[in-house]
């Protein structure tokens, strides 16, 4: 039996936003109206065949850090960012701040992440629902402007969701 290639993605971005989510659908294709937010870890692995490669990919959702006394503040901790090969950056298009934060998000992946050619990939999520607060040609202006892929989606109806981790799994293996 073959070993597997294991490719190593984080998931980032505000509390809220669908990170876990969008990996519940994409793994179990399941949706909970009701989802608790993550305290602690939230790690899941698929094995996926694209473009005749079949890899195991681990993916990783960053957490609240629940540290008693303190804020509670959203991390992934250095050892988390560690041999990343992609990155998914999720926002929320109902919610504009969310997509505002996109930015600190990415300066703490390039901080942390020792591979400089990581790929990344930034997620508009929620779309099925009516109080849009962020364009597409807002989203495409951010990826464009900091060279990451784009795709618009929804844990709730599964739009886009296969395509967000397929894309991103085909651009790894092409790098
Ligand atoms: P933290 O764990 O706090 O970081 O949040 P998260 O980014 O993991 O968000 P989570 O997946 O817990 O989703 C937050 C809320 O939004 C939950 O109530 C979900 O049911 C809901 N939600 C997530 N994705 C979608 C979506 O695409 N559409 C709609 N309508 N609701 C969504
Ligand atoms: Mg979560």
């Amino acid at each position: 039996q073959d070993v597997l290639t294991v490719l190593k993605l984080l998931m980032i971005g505000e509390s809220n936003v669908g990170k876990s989510s969008i990996l519940l659908r994409f793994t179990e294709d399941e949706f909970h109206e009701n989802m608790q937010s993550t305290v602690g870890m939230d790690y899941r692995t698929k094995q996926v065949t694209i473009d005749g490669n079949t890899v195991k990919l681990a993916i990783w959702v960053s957490h609240f850090n629940d540290t008693a006394g303190q804020e509670r503040f959203r991390t992934l901790t250095p050892s988390y960012y560690r041999d990343g090969q992609g990155a998914i950056l999720v926002y929320d298009v109902t919610d504009r701040v969310t997509f505002m934060k996109l930015e600190t998000w990415l300066n703490e992946l390039n901080t942390y992440c020792n591979k400089t050619d990581i790929i990344k990939m930034v997620v508009g999520n929620k779309i099925d629902l009516p109080n849009r607060e962020v364009s597409t040609e807002e989203g495409l202006q951010f990826a464009r402007r900091h060279q990451t892929l784009y795709i618009e989606s929804s844990a709730k109806t599964a739009d886009g969701i296969k395509c967000c981790f397929e894309e991103l799994v085909q651009k790894i293996i092409q790098t």
